[in-house]
């Protein structure tokens, strides 16, 4: 381990911070939920505004919430606290601790499912079944409440354990061989989905893109999909900005983490849409079950597909891990840094709360969403799960975001951030660019389609 300002602990190596980042980064934000918001946001503009988000606001916002975290050596609320004392600031933190909170719970319940899944394509149930049989597979797994609480408990229950390990040891060493191998796989099953009977309509769906349905709401949902994808508007980065060393290139970290994320994303949905109008009866619009019915289909289409199936669904479970450690250690290292908790202790605590909090979202996707009944949208009725990635996965780090840019470019200063990033960085020939984003472009950006999206 390296030396930095105090003894929190430091990445092994530039390479294991940048693993790591992406880590919490790369997760179900890219595999499922990506094509699913880009199925119901009309396909292929939604992927062209997304990737204008994720460059021009996700990866200033980035290097901003590194620089931050690097300077303040501190969780997020702790890191306000600091570098601007006794104002009101730290809230932004504490709205940062409490979204990942609300999202943890909500998170692991899905990565339930993926586990099950693993078990399900093992066992061969998929093998060979037709499109409406996965299907009512899917139907009575999220119907069936104990099986989902189950797998809700034991992802939780991992998280748990891998964030009592520590830093180093327990986040940096498993994403270094199975992010790599993730995105083979999604290469492979993309070649697979193109190159299925019917694929082109989905093909088109993904890559033509069509203007004129473009509101301010699929505006909004490629902004919150973004920082929900690369972890940003909660201070998650902050936590890990506080593990660098000085002479890290912030930037540079930024963009590859920012790059890999955008890129396995976009191979997602390309192994999705082709597959999902090649197999009759299934709509982009389908929500949160999109990947869990079309991607047994592709697996059906392979030679070996049970054995490439199972080990799909076994990284995709791993790269969710890695997403709620990042959630947990946000959490955890807020309660030890500013209340001075063990720990073990914190992260026991959080985990059992946020697995409490996540029963409801858990149980509304099935059978008993009467849950879900209270609320409705004006086109779907959403689900309990559905509201708590709304509001929290989207809104909350929206608004977050919005105040870390005016943070940064207004209070902390521009000044600090650039002292900060060129410590190493000393060239940072983009500085006057990256000035401008987060002082004036990204928060205008952001709290204009905030406004827009609630008064649509
Ligand atoms: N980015 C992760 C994903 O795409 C989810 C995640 C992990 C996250 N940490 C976060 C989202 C912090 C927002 C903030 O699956």
């Amino acid at each position: 381990m390296r030396e930095n300002r105090s003894n929190r602990g430091v990445w092994g190596s530039k390479i294991g911070f940048t693993l790591a980042a992406a880590g919490s980064a790369i997760g179900l934000g890219n595999i499922w939920l990506f094509p699913t918001v880009a199925g119901q946001n009309g396909g292929a503009a939604f992927v062209l505004i997304y990737v204008g988000c994720v460059l021009l606001i996700g990866v200033p916002v980035m290097i901003a919430e590194l620089s931050l975290g690097r300077r303040a050596q501190s969780d997020p609320v702790g890191t306000f606290k600091s570098l601007a004392p006794k104002t009101w600031w730290k809230a932004v933190g504490a709205l940062g601790v409490f979204t990942g909170f609300m999202i943890l719970s909500a998170y692991t319940v899905v990565a339930g499912w993926t586990v099950k899944y693993i078990l399900i394509t093992v066992s061969g149930q998929f093998a060979g079944a037709n499109p409406e049989s996965i299907g009512r597979i899917f139907t009575e797994f999220v119907g069936d409440g104990f099986a989902v609480l189950l797998y809700h408990f034991v992802f939780m229950a991992l998280t748990v354990w891998i964030v009592i390990g520590g830093i180093e040891k327990g986040i940096e060493k498993a994403t270094k061989i199975l992010m790599p191998l993730l995105f083979g796989l999604l290469l492979l099953l993309v070649l697979r989905s193109v190159t299925l009977q019917g694929a082109v309509e989905g093909v088109t769906f993904y890559l033509y893109p069509d203007f004129s349905k473009v509101t301010f709401g699929v505006i909004m949902a490629a902004l919150g999909q973004a920082f929900f994808s690369l972890s940003l508007g909660m201070g998650a980065m902050i936590t890990y900005g506080s593990y660098l060393s000085r002479n890290d290139n912030l930037v540079s970290s930024a963009l590859y983490v920012s790059l890999a994320d955008t890129l396995i994303a976009f191979l997602a949905g390309f192994a999705i849409f082709p597959a999902l109008f090649s197999v009759s009866g299934l709509s982009p619009t389908e929500g949160a079950s999109l990947i869990f019915l079309v991607l047994p289909n592709i697996f059906n289409a392979i030679p070996l597909g049970q054995l490439f199936g199972a080990a799909f669904f076994f990284l995709l479970a791993i790269a969710a891990l890695t997403s709620t450690i990042s959630l947990l250690e946000v959490v955890v290292a807020y309660l030890i840094d500013q209340l001075q908790w063990q720990r073990k202790l914190a992260a026991l605590l959080v985990g059992s709360s946020a697995f409490l909090l996540g029963i409801p979202s858990a149980l509304s996707n099935g059978s008993v969403s009467f849950l879900s009944q209270l609320w409705k949208s004006s086109q779907e009725t959403l689900s309990l799960m559905d509201l708590v990635f709304l509001y929290f996965g989207k809104i909350s780090l929206a608004v977050g975001a919005l105040l870390i840019c005016l943070f940064v470019g207004w209070k902390w200063g521009i000044r600090s951030a650039l002292k900060e990033i060129r410590s190493g960085y000393p060239s940072f020939a983009l500085a006057p660019l990256w000035t401008f984003l987060v002082r004036y472009a990204c928060p205008v950006a952001i709290a204009i389609i905030l406004a827009s999206y609630f008064r649509s």
